[in-house]
């Protein structure tokens, strides 16, 4: 690795602490939540207690019949025989390196649970798919992955032209499908897909499926914060709904390339402004409708948009949000930088506020419900060229700054479906529920455009998912038949602890395959997931990507592979993952260490906006030749990955990337704190929680009010999901002589593991570590 490379605030050596501590924490502890065992011994005697008693048995199941055929008699007891499961050979790690996923070759393992059959209650259940699920899966077999995959990876063009073919294109890509390069030496980070073909995402997701007879299919289930409340729309309907907007936003001089800001909870509205933007060929701007004024108005004075898009307010749970209120601040806040936006269109939510009492700027600002309707319900497709930008999406990077991902359309077009069909093994009479937000990429890649290209049924949820009770999600599900459920393992936590009868007193019945995302799943959450909202009937599929990435990186695909709890298993079609060490060292075999990505995928980001030189340091410097996804991962003797969380300075809260300095930006910009340092802890539902040391300025007292005064300034600047659990008063910050924060000692005393504080000799004044441990409790 080349000397002197930085990531984020971490030097190399440190950062490669942080993700060994990470790992070892991991493996350290007992708690359910954070253990997981990756010594797949062979049990003689499982224990008594468990449901699927197994016994030794001679039986070998290569991975070409997994799943297909194996021996299944039962015992009289109704348990099932255990399974030795040996991978094929093809997966031995020496061969495999070259296409691939690496891994060492056998699987030998005595906890098999087939769907279906049994519950996982160890730690190191592996799930066999059933052999009905199997025989109904698109990818039914590893032998049918492992062809694919193959294919994928020595002739990407061909295997991604083929799937590409599936679509509309008005005019076909030119002879070269795709063209990268990835390493900084040999020049400019540069990834086109599918250059020269002219197409466009709302006509492939709408018109297309409409073309094809699903016109009167539904496209979108709305369910309304209050239960009763609802909607839906067919593909025809959302088509003209889409099209009368795309009218509008035409009407107002919205063009293509332009930029729109859409600030909007989960209505139907929402994924309507994605499609009407991407109609038109204007680059959309979501911004989650639960950040503050304020860095609503960094993200409009960095892309300054034509029109911003939103309602008067939102109800969630039994909070009313006055969004309008929100962005009037913001467009006065972003007008001081010199970026003034000349409409505010706003949609009614009659629900949560009436238009009387909504504040309004006269000339600038139009309701959606008397201006949009009045349009023509056709609007002619702008034809784009398959690498013209589809949206923008700021997300957190490890400054202050907020980074504005920018995807392009042919290569997002292909992968977010491909990957949604396989993951899901979507059928067409699927429905689909993914729980996340539109304002962060689940919601584009897995709400809006990979379900819709695909003609699926999609549900979308204005409410929070514990309101009016914990019931809620499988209320929803009984009652829109859900056989698709996509959500974070934030949520599966926060609803575990409810216990189980709010989920038995639903039947659940039509789910059919689960996904996890936005961090790690702890394997006691997962077990819970499977068992007890599954019914130990439908796998898992833990999809590990990023905003980034476009789309899913490592999932698993449900039939191809067995499921451990807690892992996300193999890499997707055309993705190449490599684990490195701090030098850049591609790693073999069971392995630990920086996770990066060989060569591109379709769904790649392609810049990050008006900054490529950052979009460069940040994703393909660390590593040269790879592109850097700032997560640890390790890889089993199986070849299963696991990843590790964050290795930079990004914290998870609840699926929510938040970077360190933006905390602590906010923190500093209090008049009584002068110096602010931020670092992620363990928490028990939210995966992480924000813990913020605080030096305050000479003279002021410690106070609770000061404390809540603190919280609130973070609130305001970033949003409440960004809000520290802990301010821990700090009458001076470890730092080195240089004058650089040790963050791996903060991170000690947050996690109160004070045996663990290492040398501190280093510090530039190592007496104020005493003083922070004196100060914990304060
Ligand atoms: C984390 C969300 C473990 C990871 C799609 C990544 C995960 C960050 C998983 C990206 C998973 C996401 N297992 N960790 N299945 N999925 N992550 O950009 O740390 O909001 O880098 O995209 O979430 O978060 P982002």
């Amino acid at each position: 690795m080349i000397a002197g490379f930085a990531l984020g605030h971490m030097d190399a050596c440190s950062s490669q602490l942080l993700l060994f501590e990470a790992y070892n924490f991991r493996h350290r502890h007992k708690s359910p939540f954070l253990s997981r065992n990756h010594d797949y011994h062979i049990h003689p005697f499982p224990s008594a207690n468990k449901k699927s008693t197994a016994y030794p048995s001679s039986s070998c199941i290569s991975s070409s019949n997994f799943g297909l055929g194996y021996p299944m008699a039962t015992r009289p007891d109704g348990s099932y025989p255990r399974k030795i499961i040996t991978t094929s050979d093809h997966l031995r790690h020496v061969d495999s390196m070259g296409t691939l996923p690496s891994g060492t070759g056998k699987i030998s393992y005595l906890n098999a649970v087939i769907l279906g059959d049994s519950l996982a209650s160890e730690e190191n259940d592996l799930v066999l798919p059933s052999p009905e699920f199997s025989s109904q899966a698109l990818i039914p077999s590893s032998d049918k992955y492992i062809e694919m995959y193959r294919r994928s990876i020595v002739d990407p063009a061909g295997f991604w032209s083929e799937i590409a073919s599936l679509f509309y294109w008005k005019q076909k890509w030119s002879d070269q499908v795709y063209s990268e390069n990835m390493d900084v030496r040999k020049g400019p980070i540069n990834i086109e897909w599918f250059k020269g073909g002219i197409t466009n995402v709302c006509f492939n997701a709408l018109d297309r499926n409409v073309q094809a007879g699903l016109g009167a299919k539904t496209a979108i289930y709305w369910e309304g914060n209050e239960p009763g409340q609802d909607g839906s729309l067919t593909y025809t309907d959302l088509l003209e709904r889409v099209c009368q907007l795309a009218n509008y936003l035409k009407d107002i001089g919205v063009g293509k390339g332009d930029a729109v800001v859409i600030y909007l909870p989960m209505l139907m509205e929402l994924p309507i402004a994605m499609l009407a933007c991407a109609r038109i060929a204007a680059v959309h701007s979501v911004v989650f409708a639960g950040f503050s004024a304020e860095s609503l108005a960094q993200r409009i004075t960095d892309c300054k948009p034509k029109a911003v898009i939103t309602c008067n307010a939102v109800c969630r749970g039994s909070k009313v949000i006055h969004l309008k209120d929100i962005v009037d601040t913001a467009l006065v806040e972003s007008a001081k930088n010199g970026v003034s936006v000349d409409v505010c269109l706003t949609y009614e939510n009659q629900s949560a506020m009436k238009r009387e009492t909504t504040n309004w700027m006269e000339g600038r600002d139009a309701w959606w419900q008397d201006t949009v309707p009045k349009f023509p319900t056709t609007c002619d497709v702008e034809w784009v060229d398959a690498e013209d930008p589809l949206f923008l999406l700021y997300t957190s990077g490890s400054t202050g700054k907020p980074k504005g991902v920018l995807h392009t359309t042919g290569g997002f077009m292909v992968y977010t479906a491909t990957t949604f069909k396989y993951a899901f093994d979507y059928k067409l009479s699927d429905i689909y529920w993914c729980t996340a937000d539109c304002g962060w990429i689940t919601g584009h890649s897995y709400v809006t455009y990979g379900p819709l290209l695909n003609g699926a049924t999609v549900i979308v949820f204005e409410g929070a998912p514990n309101y009016p009770d914990p019931g809620r999600c499988w209320d929803i599900v009984d009652k829109y038949k859900v056989t698709l459920f996509y959500t974070a393992p934030t949520l599966v936590r926060s609803l575990m602890r409810e216990g189980n009868e709010y989920v038995t007193r639903y039947s659940r019945k039509s789910l059919r395959v689960l996904g996890s995302v936005g961090e790690p799943i702890n394997p006691s959450a997962w077990r819970w997931f499977f068992n007890v909202v599954g019914d130990s009937r439908c796998p898992i599929s833990d999809t590990w990507w990023q905003t980034e990435t476009g789309g899913f990186m490592i999932t698993p695909l449900p039939g191809a592979w067995p499921l451990k709890p807690g892992s996300a298993t193999f890499p997707f079609f055309g993705v190449q993952p490599v684990i490195v060490d701090d030098k850049g060292t591609e790693l073999e075999g069971e392995c630990s260490g920086y996770l990066c990505v060989k060569s591109s995928w379709p769904g790649a980001f392609r810049t990050l906006y008006g900054d490529h030189e950052r979009y460069e340091t940040t994703y393909f410097k660390p590593f040269p030749g790879y592109y850097f996804s700032g997560d640890g991962c390790s890889r089993d003797k199986d070849g299963y990955h696991w990843l590790t969380g964050r290795v930079d300075d990004v914290i998870n809260v609840s699926g929510h990337r938040i970077g360190s300095a933006e905390v602590e930006s906010a923190l500093v910009s209090h008049p009584q704190c002068a110096e602010a340092a931020v670092v992620g802890v363990e928490h028990e539902v939210k995966g992480q929680a924000i813990y913020a040391f605080v030096t305050l300025v000479e003279g002021v007292p410690y106070s609770e009010e000061l404390r809540k005064s603190l919280v609130a300034t973070v609130r305001n600047q970033i949003g409440a999901f960004a809000a520290p659990d802990n301010i821990h008063w700090a009458p001076g910050l470890p730092k080195t002589r240089s004058g650089k924060i040790m963050r791996r000692i903060l991170r000690k005393i947050a996690s109160r593991q004070l045996d663990e504080l290492g040398d501190t000799s280093t510090l530039a004044d190592p007496s104020v570590v005493d003083q922070l441990i004196a100060l914990r409790d304060c």
